[in-house]
This record gives structure tokens, C-alpha cells and sequence, in this order.
């Protein structure tokens, strides 16, 4: 494997822990402003999850991590019920902020198993948070390996710094490619509607001086079409036990693009993305948002409607390559997702 002494390009922390309690990057200001805030209760945490204040699936997952401390600060103040029932319930309100991101449910999961909770759950956060941004890296340089050349990728969304705990899993991968000197041109797609691609992907690559540009969602099939693209590079909000995924809107339209166009398509994501339950896309929960997101408000009468799905379902036979800490899965299927989750 390819190693490098320092990663240039790792600079944004959207998801710290501070004493005065969890700073969250409130991604909804970007790029206009940066602003940071302060949450110090479950309920707000939950707020904050839902109204995509933080984002992304190992974001979310890290949030959640340190909202399992304050759920059980919450509970041993709480003369009302039980230190158990009182902690699970504040954990149970978390995982009720979105449905689709694995990450969530796995960090609350984990933090249910940790013992002696209000004493330990701090410094298990901080591995959970730790191990997110070294897993990046060590993506990063694993998948270096397919960059060949000078290698021209699109990326759909932000799984960048912003949607981890730092460096990003398919910007971590372009981030290193960059400073590898493997890469060509970077484009970045809008992301609609929540222009995740235009407000975040942009803000992130111009804080690291990295040159990008800019393309609508519908931009994609031309210029695979011209030759322009050689991989789409991107992150997971889950992935299934048969090596199906579940990632923005729009994810899909590209791995079936890529197919058909000859582009390869490589998915990068920890191993907490992971949905051990989910034997197929069939088992994942596309989370539906308010179609105020979408629908102009000139169009709010009974006779117009909308649909607004966050995320999409892309099959394994669509999948060139995922790229996780613990390996790398060529044409992934059951038996090599398991393989890999076997491995210690
Ligand atoms: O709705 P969002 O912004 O939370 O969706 C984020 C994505 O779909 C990302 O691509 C995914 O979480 C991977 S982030 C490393």
C-alpha cells in the first residue's frame, strides 16, 4: 500500500467535543458563513440531526456517539424513571432524528453496550470520532492504488471533512489522489435539492486551495459521453450484506451512467456504514423530506404535489469497487462483504 508521512489536505473538524458541550459546524450556513453552535441536550441534538445542521452519514454517527454522553448525564439527573429506562429513552430519541444513515444506529447500538456509561461513554466517543478519521486515511491511500495516471473523477454530494469526522471518505480519497499528483480534473455535482455538492463540496476543496468545477446533476451523462470522466468517486449512507448501497439522490443515476458509459464507479465508506441487518436495498428506509424543500411556494394548492426521497438505492452489480479501512471489495457480492466483516 501506498504511504504517505502527513496528509496535506485535513483541516475541517465539523463534529468536536469541547466542555461546554458537542460544537457542531451548522452546515446549513455554509458557504455564506461559518458558524459553530454549541448543543447541550438530546432533544436539541435530534433538531439538529433532522434539520441537516450536521450531515453525512459518519457525522451523523459521531454525533450520536456524543449525544449517547449527554443522554446519559440526562438520565442520572433524571429522578423521574430509572437510569436505564431514562438512557435508552434519550438514546431512542436519537435514533428517531432521520432514518437512512446506518452510521446512526450503529454508534447508539455500540454506545448501549458500553459499561458504567457516565463515567466511560466520553472517552469511547473520542475512539469513535478517532478511529473515523483514521479509517479515512487509511481508505484514502487503499484506494489510491486505482487512481491511474492523471485520473479525471465526479463526485455526487458531500462525503468529504464535513460528513465524517474529518478528511472525508471519497474527498479523503481525492484529497490524497491530489496530493499523490493523480489527479486530473475534479468535478463536483450540484446535489439537488439540498446543493450539498455546490454549498459544501466547493467550501471544503476551496478551504485546501484544490481547483474544482462545478456541474448540474444533468451534466453527467454528456461528459461521460465527451470521455471527461474516468471514475465517479463516492460515500454510503449504507451499505448492505449483498454490497448494495443507499446514498444521495441522484447516486443511482450515475452508477447507471457510469455503466453504460464505460466510467468505473467506486464507493468509499467505513466499516460503521456497514448494515448487518439490511440483507439487500429491499431492507433499507429511504428517508422521504418535507416537499417545502422542493416545490415552489407559487404551487402550494391540493392540485400540485411532490415527492422528495433524500437518498437512492444503487444494486452491487453497478458497483465497480467499495473501498473500506478493513479492505478493499472488487465487484462486490454476500460472500465478500462477508469475508471482510469476518475479518478482524
Ligand atoms: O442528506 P445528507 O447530506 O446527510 O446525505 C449525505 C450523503 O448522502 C453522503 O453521500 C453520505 O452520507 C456519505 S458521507 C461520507
Amino acid at each position: 500500500m501506498i504511504e504517505i508521512d502527513a496528509f496535506l489536505y485535513d483541516t475541517i473538524r465539523p463534529v468536536t467535543w469541547h466542555d461546554n458541550g458537542l460544537r457542531l459546524l451548522d452546515q446549513r450556513q455554509l458557504p455564506e458563513q461559518e458558524v459553530y453552535l454549541y448543543i447541550n441536550s438530546t432533544q436539541a441534538l435530534h433538531e439538529a440531526i433532522k434539520n441537516m445542521l450536521v450531515r453525512g452519514a459518519p457525522a451523523i454517527g459521531i454525533a450520536a456517539a456524543y449525544g449517547a454522553v449527554l443522554a446519559a448525564k440526562e438520565a442520572s439527573a433524571d429522578d423521574s424513571m430509572p437510569f436505564t429506562e431514562g438512557f435508552h429513552h434519550r438514546l431512542e430519541l436519537l435514533a428517531s432524528s432521520r432514518p437512512t444513515a446506518v452510521n446512526l444506529f450503529n454508534a447508539l447500538k455500540a454506545a448501549k453496550q458500553v459499561s458504567d456509561p457516565v463515567n466511560n461513554l466520553l472517552s469511547w466517543a473520542n475512539s469513535w470520532f478517532e478511529a473515523d478519521i483514521i479509517a479515512n486515511k487509511k481508505m484514502s491511500l487503499q484506494a489510491a492504488q486505482y487512481l491511474k495516471g492523471q485520473v479525471n473523477v465526479l463526485t455526487h454530494c458531500n462525503a468529504g471533512a464535513l460528513a465524517t469526522g474529518g478528511y472525508g471518505t471519497a474527498l479523503g480519497v481525492i484529497k490524497t489522489g491530489v496530493q499523490l499528483g493523480l489527479i486530473g480534473q475534479i468535478y463536483a455535482g450540484e446535489t439537488r435539492p439540498w446543493n450539498q455538492g455546490a454549498r459544501l463540496t466547493l467550501w471544503e476543496f476551496q478551504q485546501d486551495n484544490i481547483p474544482v468545477s462545478l456541474v448540474a446533476d444533468s451534466a453527467a451523462a454528456s461528459l461521460m459521453n465527451k470521455g471527461l470522466i474516468d471514475w465517479v468517486i463516492v460515500g454510503a449512507d449504507s451499505i448492505c450484506m449483498n454490497g448494495d448501497i443507499a446514498n444521495k439522490i441522484g447516486t443511482y443515476s450515475l452508477a447507471v451512467l457510469a455503466k453504460h458509459h464505460g466510467v468505473k464507479f467506486m464507493v468509499v465508506a467505513p466499516t460503521t456504514t456497514f448494515d448487518l441487518n439490511a440483507a439487500s436495498a429491499d431492507d433499507i428506509i429511504v428517508e422521504q423530506r418535507s416537499t417545502d424543500e422542493i416545490l415552489p411556494t407559487a404551487y402550494k394548492q391540493d392540485s400540485i404535489s411532490a415527492l422528495n426521497p433524500a437518498f437512492d438505492l444503487t444494486p452491487a452489480e453497478l458497483i465497480s469497487v467499495i473501498v473500506t479501512e478493513k479492505g478493499v471489495i472488487e465487484s462486490p457480492d454476500a460472500s465478500k462483504i462477508q469475508a471482510l466483516i469476518n475479518q478482524h
